[in-house]
């Protein structure tokens, strides 16, 4: 399971003010650190060559495991900010902006799903990084310009 941890040193840029928000957000985050733990090769720009067979097969069961906590996780919280934009009558005030939330949530949907479906245990390391990728990018970009974004636009009437 996904188990909570603080945000990094850049934690203070990354809160919206919205306290569930935030919690998901942190439960998520904390899935970068055991992506680093799931590849000993990890900050190597090597394959799974380099590994034994009994190695490569655990970090490919690792991957797999945090792949399906991760996606369960995930499509969760894009459903629950979705319906906060519903119920705050965001998707009408602010259809556009909200139109451009839920498209990047596909998006990020879209790019771990492909992911598993690219599982496969002699490119664990490769996926490992791509995944890394996919997480940091959602971290610096999709929490500052989307998730912020809803969360101050909902004060008004939070
Ligand atoms: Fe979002
Ligand atoms: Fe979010």
């Amino acid at each position: 399971m996904l188990s909570p941890s603080p945000f990094p040193g850049s934690a203070p840029g990354l809160l919206t003010g919205h306290a569930e928000i935030d919690q998901e957000h942190r439960l998520l985050l904390s899935t970068l650190g055991r992506l680093r733990e799931a590849c000993l090769r990890f900050d190597e720009p090597r394959d799974c060559g380099g590994c034994d067979a009994l190695t490569a097969a655990q970090c490919h069961n690792t991957l797999v495991e945090l792949l399906g906590d991760l996606l369960m996780f995930l499509i969760e919280h894009f459903q629950k900010e979705e319906a906060i934009m519903k119920e705050s009558g965001l998707t009408t005030r602010e259809r556009e902006i909200c139109e451009r939330h839920k498209e990047d949530h596909a998006a990020i949907s879209q790019t771990i799903l492909d992911i598993v479906t690219a599982l496969d245990p002699a490119r664990t390391a490769h996926l490992v990084r791509s995944l890394h990728t996919v997480l940091e990018r959602w971290q610096h970009n999709h929490i500052r310009l989307h998730d912020q974004i809803l969360v101050r636009l909902l004060l008004p009437a939070l």
